[in-house]
């Protein structure tokens, strides 16, 4: 297994058993968002936006403040939620719509967590390196929020 292989199977593991214990998803995705911050390299933000009322709303993060509410379809996050589909950018400047929320941030992954098939919140990392997050960070953060949605769908 290459480094990053292992570190995201062990950050795998580190999820199930900080979350499986707990059912408040506020609590779980605090806990989430603290263990990625700490064991991911070259990242200035990560955190959850919660689908409220058609809105992206500020969830448990780690980094500096951010934008709290931000509409659906604007932005990375609101894309991500509009459309269900994971967001991998390479350069926020080229995206149209971006929101700089902190004007340092160059690449952003923005994963979405599903409900019964309905987006409930986004999971967004934000990296000042340009084309930091790659397939494998894609794949791996997938598979963590893949265990947080079965986690919420039990
Ligand atoms: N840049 C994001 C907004 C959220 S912050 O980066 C924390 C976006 O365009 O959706």
């Amino acid at each position: 297994m290459s480094n990053q292989a292992e570190l995201y199977h062990e950050l795998l593991g580190q999820t199930k058993a900080l979350i499986s214990g707990e059912s408040d998803i506020i609590a779980n995705m605090a806990n989430v968002s603290a263990l990625l911050f700490e064991r991911l390299a070259d990242v200035n933000w990560i955190g959850f936006y919660r689908v409220i009322n058609d809105e992206l709303v500020l969830g448990p993060f780690q980094g500096k403040v951010a934008c709290i509410r931000i509409p659906l379809g604007k932005g990375v996050c609101g894309t991500s939620a509009a459309t269900g589909n994971t967001q991998r950018i390479d350069n926020v400047h080229n995206f149209d719509g971006h929101i700089a929320c902190d004007a340092s941030t160059n690449a952003e992954l923005v994963i979405p967590l599903k409900v019964a098939g309905k987006v409930v919140a986004v999971l967004d990392l934000d990296s000042t390196v340009l084309g930091r997050f790659e397939e494998q960070d894609e794949q791996g953060i997938l598979a963590i929020v893949q265990m947080f949605e079965q986690h919420l769908a039990a």
